[in-house]
């Protein structure tokens, strides 16, 4: 896992951003992971600086997203797919066919939850898959404890991650209790993942990566463990370490 170092958000906002154009350019087809939370809000926002200067296209992108709240529709301003349109697809040309978010509204979650996994494989896997964690070292949302063999699934949301996500909502009762994730083992099937780690909320989360063993209590860790994982994380961050 490479780590790299950077002055605060918005170096690690541009730092990623940078990373990612390049990649699109390279391979327009690319097939990218995407984010939701407070961390990545800042690299969509250089995305789609860049958009409006250099005209980087994303007709040929494909995306999934890694998660969504059960018992949110689309139009729910807390849903992810909100969130995605109004925070990155809009303001792109990325095909709205092209992108992929599960539905935390359908009736059969499981049959949600295995086509997702299908079309990600049929897609040929995610070639670059962005990350934040949670203060508990959650990945999408898979919490502590989750295998790391586990797929695409739903989950109870941690007390701790309900919190977390409140300030979202007008009141924490109104956070979802479930969730649809992306498993451990498809994230980390991705060919590359970069883990975006900002702001003195994370030094616990950022220390236990760095100096904790690879365990299931604390998900993250298990990007120790991937071939072509980097970690980009700002002093606040690293203070801890
Ligand atoms: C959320 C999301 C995660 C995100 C994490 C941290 O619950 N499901 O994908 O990485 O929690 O969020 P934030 O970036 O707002 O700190």
């Amino acid at each position: 896992m490479k780590i790299i170092e950077v002055k605060n958000y918005q170096e690690m906002s541009q730092t990623a951003a940078k990373y990612i154009i390049n990649k699109v350019k390279n391979s327009p087809k690319l097939t990218l992971g995407l984010a939701t939370g407070g961390t990545p809000t800042g690299v969509y926002q250089q995305l789609i600086e860049d958009y409006k200067q250099n005209h980087t296209s994303y007709a040929h992108v494909t995306s999934f997203n890694l998660d969504e709240y059960i018992g949110l529709a689309k139009d729910n301003p807390n849903s992810y797919y909100h969130y995605m349109v109004e925070n990155l697809f809009k303001h792109i040309n990325i095909a709205p066919e092209h992108t992929h978010i599960p539905s935390g509204m359908n009736l059969d979650l499981q049959a949600v939850c295995n086509e997702y996994e299908s079309k990600i494989l049929e897609q040929g896997g995610i070639d670059l898959q962005l990350l934040g964690i949670g203060s508990n070292g959650h990945i999408g949302f898979n919490e502590p404890g989750t295998s790391f063999q586990a797929k695409t699934h739903v989950v109870d949301l941690a007390p701790s991650t309900r919190e977390a996500n409140a300030r979202y909502f007008n009141k924490i009762e109104e956070v979802p209790t479930q969730a649809i994730t992306m498993g451990i083992q498809t994230i980390f099937k991705s060919k590359e993942i970069l883990l975006l780690i900002s702001g003195k909320e994370k030094q616990d989360a950022m220390a236990k990566l760095l100096n904790g063993d690879v365990t299931e209590s604390f998900p993250a860790s298990i990007l120790k463990q991937h071939p072509n994982a980097t970690v980009i994380a700002d002093e606040k961050a690293l203070l801890g370490v």
